[in-house]
C-alpha cells in the first residue's frame, strides 16, 4: 500500500515537551505525596489532562471532588504553560524540517495528532504551524490515546484511508491508538517500550523515510 500521509504526535516527538510534561506532573505528585518516577510517567505520556491526574491520584489511592481535580489540572497546566514560555524554533528536534520537506517533495501529506490542548500554541513556537496539512483540535476529541479516534479524524480530514498512513509516536498510548487505526507505526525512543511499532527509531533524526516508504509498500 503506498503511503499518503504521515501523521506525527508532538510532545517528545517533534521536540522534547515530554520532559516538560514529566516535571509538572512530577511536581504535582509530590505536592499530593504521591510516588511518581519516570517509569510512572512512561504511561503517562499521550494520555490526556484529566486521565493523566486520575492516573496519579489512582496511584496515591487520593479521591477529590471534581472541582479538585479541575483545579489541580489547571495548576499543572500552569506548572506546564511556564516551563514551555521560553521555547522558540531552536527546540524544534533535528532532523524535523528535513523530514517534512522530504515528505512534500513525495507528495505525501502532514498531519498532526496530539493530545496535547497546547499544541497549536508549541507548534506555533516551533515555527513548523505552516507545514502541517491539517492539525486535530485536542478539544474535540472525545475518547483519548489508546482510542485511535484522534489519528482516524486526522486521515479523515485529509481524505486518506488509514492503511495509507504511517503515524509517529513516543508513547505507548499513541502507539496502541495508531496500531488499533490500522495505521502503520514508527517509534521514536526506546525499542523496549515501543516493540510493537513497524519501525523504531531512537530519535526522529533517525528515521530512514526511503526504507520506510519502501517497506510500507510491500
Ligand atoms: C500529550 C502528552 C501528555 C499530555 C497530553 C495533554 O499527549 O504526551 O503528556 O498530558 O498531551 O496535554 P495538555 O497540554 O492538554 O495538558
Ligand atoms: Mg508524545
Amino acid at each position: 500500500m503506498s503511503i499518503c500521509a504521515f501523521i506525527f504526535d508532538l510532545d517528545g516527538v517533534l521536540t522534547d515537551t515530554a520532559e516538560y510534561h514529566y516535571q509538572a506532573w512530577a511536581a504535582l505528585a509530590k505536592e499530593l505525596d504521591v510516588a511518581f518516577d519516570r517509569q510512572d510517567n512512561e504511561q503517562l505520556k499521550g494520555v490526556d489532562r484529566m486521565g493523566s491526574l486520575q492516573f496519579i491520584l489512582d496511584k496515591g489511592g487520593l479521591q477529590l471532588t471534581a472541582s479538585q481535580k479541575h483545579a489541580f489540572a489547571d495548576k499543572k497546566n500552569r506548572h506546564y504553560q511556564q516551563l514551555i514560555e521560553h521555547m522558540s524554533e531552536t527546540d524544534l528536534f533535528d532532523g524535523v524540517h528535513d523530514l517534512f520537506a522530504q515528505l512534500k517533495q513525495a507528495g505525501i501529506a502532514i498531519g498532526l495528532a496530539s493530545a496535547s490542548k497546547n499544541a497549536g500554541m508549541v507548534i506555533s513556537r516551533l515555527g513548523i504551524s505552516q507545514d502541517f496539512d491539517y492539525v486535530a483540535d485536542a478539544a474535540k476529541i472525545k475518547q483519548g490515546k489508546p482510542h485511535p479516534e484522534i489519528f482516524l479524524t486526522v486521515a479523515q480530514a485529509l481524505g486518506v484511508e488509514p492503511a495509507q498512513c504511517v503515524g509517529i509516536e513516543d508513547s505507548l498510548a499513541g502507539l496502541q491508538s495508531i496500531i488499533d487505526a490500522g495505521m502503520q507505526s514508527i517509534g521514536i525512543g526506546d525499542a523496549k517500550v515501543l516493540e510493537q511499532a513497524h519501525w523504531i527509531y531512537p530519535h526522529i533524526k533517525d528515521l530512514q523515510l526511503a526504507t520506510v516508504l519502501k517497506q510500507a509498500a510491500n
